[in-house]
């Protein structure tokens, strides 16, 4: 969905979105931003709900939050808490109380306004729901659920609380990908009409391996009975529940789910169908796929857009993760990692002289000629295109923008950038994947497929 011409230039769009990638500038439909009520006390008091890896990086963006305190952390591993526990002490000078249980934490915890919740992605719903239940506000990260209704009734918490849930899709407040949006896809639209998308997450076999569950260090060992207790057969499952079908969506949910999210954000609708091809490919004993292919379809007011997604686990070809935005006058390759980012303007397409003198755009130096090569096929080929940056200056902590959006919204100074209800629009079609993909069918959307 195109918005209106905006006449800020990058550098009036850095200043603006300096205070906070939360000042509810991205683009959206309005229903799905909300804003908390004005007034909350200056200090936030937060509970971390699960200590492992992720848990920690957030940790590590939530210290240069001003104004939080760490009053609680909840993790079912006695080695995950007390390393969580540890950092919060060094941080904060002060402790904060240990549980296993979220129950508990929240039966016996008072004056908490918000939690952040990092476990795996099967405790997304329970956690989620108790907490808005309770009173708080809660960032959760993404994928929202591994089923859609977990997903769903995540949205039901939120609306029937009225309190703020954030997905963690880190992206919608990452400022690079928001100037693309809004100053050159949206503002200047300098793609023309966007035709096709192209997106990846391709992975070396060896980041892809197992964790492994057996000859682990004691004091990193769960007991069976609290692994039973919260959904875990054993610590290979612990470990590796990305690969189990009942704690995970696999690899599609884990890691597309930050790049479909991105072609629905940018496009402004939802796709019409998904035709999916995956496989047991090298990881044969896995339960879900480890290799997968999509293509989505969407109906824009611009016309039909496809939207092609790869993830593999068994190799890192094609430069790791990004999504291309493919234009008749331009495409717009955008990553989390910077130098996997790149502009090119089409042969033919008006020239972005004055975009580059405005300074929304700088020009890349041409790669050197290939010398004369005996297989040359000039006269079939198209004019290679000219290649662009972005200007400098929008790098930061890939999770540090949206976490403090959330705190925003908690102190009432912003309206959330990615909350329950606007999440669930973009992770709805992710669900249909693997059940075109185990079809062999390619599946249609209904209202049924895409609603809360
Ligand atoms: N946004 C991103 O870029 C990004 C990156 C990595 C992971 N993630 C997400 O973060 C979440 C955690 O991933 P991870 O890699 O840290 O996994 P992890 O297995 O390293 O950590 C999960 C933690 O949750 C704890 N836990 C499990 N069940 C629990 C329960 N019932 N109650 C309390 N604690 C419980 C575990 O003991 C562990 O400490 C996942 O949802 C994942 O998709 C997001």
């Amino acid at each position: 969905m195109n918005q209106p011409q905006s006449s800020i230039n990058r550098r009036s769009f850095l200043s603006k979105t300096a205070a906070g990638a939360g000042a509810g500038l991205v683009l959206g439909a309005p229903n799905i931003l909300r804003a908390a009520e004005p007034g909350a006390a200056d200090t936030i008091h937060v509970a971390l709900v699960g200590f492992g890896k992720q848990g920690e990086v957030l940790f590590n963006c939530l210290k240069n939050i001003p104004g939080l305190h760490f009053q609680a952390v909840c993790d079912i591993s006695p080695f995950n808490l007390k390393w969580g526990m540890g950092q919060v002490r060094v941080h904060q000078r002060s402790s904060a109380k240990g549980y296993a249980d979220i129950d508990e934490m929240l039966a016996t915890e008072k004056g908490l306004d918000a939690v952040v919740v990092a476990t795996p992605d099967f405790w997304h719903s329970p956690h989620t729901v108790k907490c808005l239940e309770a009173g708080l506000n809660v960032y959760c990260e993404k994928m929202m659920s591994n089923t859609i209704d977990g997903a769903r009734a995540m949205v039901h918490a939120m609306e029937k609380s009225g309190k703020l849930c954030q997905i963690g899709h880190q992206r919608r407040s990452n400022p690079r990908y928001r100037y693309v949006l809004d100053q050159l896809i949206n503002g200047q639209k300098i793609c023309g009409q966007i035709v096709n998308i192209n997106g990846q997450w391709n992975r070396s076999l060896g980041s892809s391996q197992d964790i492994g569950g057996e000859k682990l260090h004691a004091s990193t060992i769960v007991p069976t009975d609290v692994l039973n207790k919260y959904g875990f057969k054993d610590m290979h499952q612990f470990r590796n529940w990305r690969t189990y079908r009942d704690l995970s969506g696999g690899p599609i949910s884990d890691l597309g789910a930050h790049q479909i999210d991105i072609f629905s954000w940018f496009l402004g609708v939802a796709p019409k169908s998904v035709y999916a091809s995956g496989g047991n490919d090298y990881f044969k004993e896995r339960e879900h796929f480890d290799n997968v292919m999509c293509i989505f379809e969407y109906d824009t007011p611009q016309g039909n857009v496809r939207a092609f997604y790869q993830v593999l686990t068994t190799t890192s070809a094609g430069g790791g993760f990004w999504e291309s935005f493919m234009g008749t006058e331009a495409t717009i390759k955008i990553s989390e990692i910077a130098s996997s980012s790149a502009i090119y303007r089409e042969d033919g397409a008006p020239k972005w002289n004055h975009l580059v003198q405005k300074g929304y755009l700088i020009n890349k130096p041409a790669p050197p000629k290939p010398p004369p090569s005996a297989d040359a096929v000039q006269a079939y080929e198209s004019k290679p295109p000219e290649g662009f940056d972005l200007p400098g200056g929008f790098n930061k902590p890939a999770h540090q923008p949206h976490l403090e959006n959330f705190f925003a919204a908690v102190r009432g100074k912003a309206k959330l950038n990615c909350d329950a209800r606007h999440a669930f629009e973009s992770e709805a079609p992710i669900y249909w994947v693997n059940p075109s993909a185990l079809s062999k069918q390619p599946i249609i959307f209904t209202p049924e497929h895409l609603s809360v």
